[in-house]
């Protein structure tokens, strides 16, 4: 983004609403590249332009992006009228306009991106670009090694939905089991479907990493952060088929 109206400028950065920074634009309070600019449509350049508020710098963030390692319980949705969603976690983001990439079950943990780059979030969605998803899950019941062939060979969840060919490295094997499954689309319930096809149930689900972005081992459920810039170029650079 570029060029845009001073007081969108400012109510994107949540300076207040839209009327309360036209207030503020008329009273003076807003320099722009040192000058007074007392107009709410003038236009301003989010990459160039220096806009003081009361002297205080108020850089424009287009896009913001936060790791969050979700804990079970709550809802990957914006806002639920009955239920926590994890936008309800992330607290002093200066967007609007934030949503989750992608759905966890409300039982599973682990990574989740929250952002409002669409363009990045659609990338990452979509069907056709099969991004690596790794999830750790506990398992009841014994997953042995023809299941990773079967896995690996495609399994019908449905009667007419067959996954693509997904990595299963068994950790532990025995009455409960210890699994890694690395899947590379996104169909409803897909690991708990995929366990139930073999007779077995999913107990506890987290997932690890989407893409190129690793869940932080420093953050507990429901401990989020920033993306760093380098996380972010990997994940605008993956390419997929
Ligand atoms: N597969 C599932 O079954 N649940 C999730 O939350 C994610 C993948």
């Amino acid at each position: 983004m570029a060029n845009i109206r001073l007081d969108k400028y400012l109510a994107d950065m949540q300076l207040g609403t839209r009327s309360q920074v036209k207030e503020y634009i008329r009273k003076g309070r807003i320099l722009v590249n040192n000058n007074n600019v007392m107009s709410p449509n003038a236009k301003v350049d989010t990459k160039i332009d220096i806009i003081l508020f009361d002297g205080r710098n108020i850089s424009y963030e287009d896009f913001e992006y936060y790791m969050l390692n979700k804990p079970a319980g709550v809802l990957s949705a914006t806002r639920d009228k009955h239920s926590d969603t994890v936008l309800d976690i992330i607290q002093g983001f200066t967007r609007k306009d934030l949503f989750p990439v992608g759905r966890l079950d409300k039982d599973t943990e682990g990574l989740l991106l929250i952002t409002n780059d669409g363009m990045l979030a659609h990338n990452l969605l979509s069907p056709k670009k099969h991004v690596d998803k790794t999830y750790f899950a506990k398992i009841n019941g014994k997953v042995l090694p023809k299941h990773i062939l079967e896995f690996a060979n495609g399994i019908y969840i449905e009667e007419d939905i067959k996954t693509l060919p997904a990595t299963l490295k068994i950790l532990t094997s025995g009455i409960e089991s210890e699994i890694e499954l690395t899947i590379h689309e996104g169909k409803f319930h897909q690991v708990k479907k995929m366990f139930e096809k073999i007779d077995t149930e999913v107990t506890y689900l987290k997932r690890l990493s989407m893409g190129t972005l690793v869940l932080d081992d420093n953050l507990q459920p429901g401990e989020y952060r920033k993306l760093t810039d380098s996380e972010i170029e990997d994940l605008k650079s993956i390419k997929v088929e």
